[in-house]
């Protein structure tokens, strides 16, 4: 069922977005990525960003983190502007980013990883265990070089290291990216239970198939900017609409 601040998405702006992007432009080096994104995410539940390869979806998710600097436009965390402050003051103001390429600690262990991500203390022992009951490869090498580990599983140290404190807004780079069908399973099961607490998701996904049901709002980019946002409920039972937005680039993962 659909998020009750979601309703509006198609009609006007959701009452109480968390994320709120308005003609964000982004220039990298002499290429003018990012012209013009708006996109608005709603609190709670799991919001999706769509598009082809090469769409700026990723640099839509760096640009939100500081990354790369906006060199237009606003964007609004919580009530205030993030646009010019830094990557580590947007990460304390409460956003977690998984990127695409899986950032772990290739010397340290599972633990040291998590215990490093942990902003506020030691490690909140019934969270990890939370954690590793979606993951269980990550008590299985716990103290383990993250480096030793598999694709699949650095992706999970990955995710768990952004999850080990809660955090008000998750940004996520196409997590399945080469994860076996088994691990896909887990994942949703992590997130659905996210969405579950406190924590509002933005996922950046090719696999249509896994954001279907997952997915509470969708925006879908093309050539740096948003073409279209609505709810995945519309989308998802809108073959034509799929076929126009998504057309045969998503065919392939299906
Ligand atoms: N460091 C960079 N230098 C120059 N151009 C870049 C750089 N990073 C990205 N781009 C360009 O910006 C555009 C958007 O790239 P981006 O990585 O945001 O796309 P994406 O939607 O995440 O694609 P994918 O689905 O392949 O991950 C592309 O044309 C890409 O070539
Ligand atoms: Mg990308």
């Amino acid at each position: 069922m659909a998020h009750p601040n979601l309703r509006d998405v198609n009609a006007a702006p959701a009452a109480d977005p968390i994320l709120t992007l308005s003609g964000v432009h982004t220039h990298i080096g002499q290429y003018h990525i990012l012209q013009g994104v708006d996109l608005v995410v709603p609190r709670g539940g799991l919001a999706v960003l769509l598009g082809r390869n090469g769409a700026g979806k990723t640099t839509t998710l760096r640009t939100i983190m500081g990354l790369w600097k906006a060199s237009r436009g606003s964007i609004m965390f919580d009530g205030r502007d993030i646009s010019k402050m830094t990557t580590p003051d947007i990460a304390r103001a409460g956003i977690a980013y998984v990127p695409e390429s899986m950032a772990v600690f290739s010397e340290l262990t599972v633990r040291e990883n998590l215990y490093l991500a942990a902003r506020t203390g030691p490690l909140d022992a019934a969270r990890v265990d939370w954690i590793c009951g979606f993951f269980p490869a990550l008590k299985r090498f716990w103290n383990y070089p993250a480096g030793n580990l598999s694709g699949g599983q650095k992706q999970m140290v990955a995710i768990a290291r952004a999850i080990v404190e809660p955090r008000q807004l998750l940004l996520v780079d196409e997590p399945t990216k080469g994860l076996a069908p088994a691990i896909v399973q887990s994942l949703m099961a992590a997130f659905r239970e996210l969405k579950d607490t406190r924590t509002t998701i933005l996922l950046v996904e090719q696999n249509f198939n896994f954001v279907r049901s997952l997915g509470d709002s969708v925006s879908v980019m093309d050539d740096g900017r948003v073409v279209h946002a609505g709810l995945m409920h519309d989308l998802a039972g809108d073959e034509a609409l799929q076929q126009r937005l998504l057309g045969l680039s998503l065919d392939s993962h299906q």
